[in-house]
């Protein structure tokens, strides 16, 4: 992580202390578009090179990215599952309101309503309409960057395997990006400032950044010349080792500087898994039951 800041401050500087700590760390390899030669070479690097850590917190950085690339991710997902399946239980085991839910008139197909409430959201399109054309960006491309993280998995091929492409090319992470942006800004103007907490903020402050870090990678491999350092294929490796437990060291596979992107965008991640289950996001699992409640 420190080195993930560092990097960010030095790319250079950052290269030499990766491959002073790790033996096994290739040197950095761009994979370049067919026909371009690099003008980044590991001889540029090297020279321009102006840190050096001791060799015992290198090795410690390199312990660390490892925890937060490798096991961290299974914690991080476990605890997610374990602490949502608790919190739907008890929701669904409490005893039901005193009051009725039900929306009136009563509609001949409670089930068909229930599903238009849920995804057509219409009674946010009639009174906010600029924020329902958000949320609707916003949640066709979640759906969409879900598939785009599958289709890194090796044999799952949406997008040809030799592509440096994510799914969509860049577009999935605007179209969850900008919306984002747009939901933590409406929060400074009344009457959402009223209503909103600290921890509003901070949730989509974590998504955005989370995002961004996201973004950077993908972005960087569909939209500049060179590219990112890592390719969709290189991720893929990575995936499939955490897919099999292999527990190899990512750096096997993911080469150069960049790595720290990805290592901070892991950790967002799973800071995001590990609030997840107690956040107000919770909404969009219960959405759909409630709904069916108050349509029947
Ligand atoms: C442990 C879990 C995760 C891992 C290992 C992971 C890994 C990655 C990688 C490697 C990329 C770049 C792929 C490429 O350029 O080929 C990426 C992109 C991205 N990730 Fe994740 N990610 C994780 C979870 C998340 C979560 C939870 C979110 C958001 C809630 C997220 C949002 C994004 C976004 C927005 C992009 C860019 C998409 C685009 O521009 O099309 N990631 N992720």
């Amino acid at each position: 992580m420190a080195l993930g800041l560092l990097s960010l401050l030095s790319p250079f500087a950052m290269d030499a202390v990766s491959s002073a700590s790790t033996e096994a760390t290739p040197t950095l390899a761009p994979t370049l578009a067919p026909g371009l030669t690099p003008t980044v070479t590991p001889d540029v690097i090297a020279s321009a090179s102006n840190v050096a850590l001791p060799p015992w917190l290198a090795t410690l950085f390199d312990k660390v990215d490892y925890f937060i690339m490798v096991p961290l991710v299974y914690v991080a997902i476990q605890f997610c599952i374990v602490f949502l399946i608790i919190r739907m239980l008890k929701i669904f085991r409490a005893p039901p309101a005193p009051f009725t839910l039900q929306i009136f008139p009563s509609r001949k197909r409670p089930a068909g309503a229930a599903l238009a409430d849920t995804f057509a959201m219409p009674q946010i399109r009639k009174h906010q309409p600029l924020f329902w054309v958000f949320l609707m960006v916003f949640h066709v491309s979640f759906l969409l960057l879900i598939l785009g993280h599958l289709d890194i998995l090796p044999r799952i091929s949406l997008v040809p395997e030799a592509s440096r492409d994510m799914l969509g090319a860049g577009l999935v992470g605007v179209g969850v990006t900008v919306p984002l942006l747009y939901f933590l800004f409406r929060r400074f103007r009344t009457p959402n400032r009223e209503i909103s907490v600290y921890a509003d903020y901070l949730l989509l402050i974590l998504v955005i950044f989370l995002c961004l870090f996201g973004d950077l990678m993908s972005w960087g491999n569909s939209w500049t010349q060179y590219g990112f350092v890592m390719t969709k294929a290189d991720f893929s490796q990575y995936f499939a080792s955490l897919a099999h437990f292999t527990f190899q060291d990512p750096r096997t596979w993911l080469t150069g500087t960049h790595y720290h992107f990805a290592v901070i965008h892991v950790l967002l991640a799973e800071t995001f898994f590990f609030v997840l289950p107690f956040s107000k996001i919770v909404h969009s699992f219960l959405s759909l039951p409630i709904n069916l409640l108050r349509r029947k």
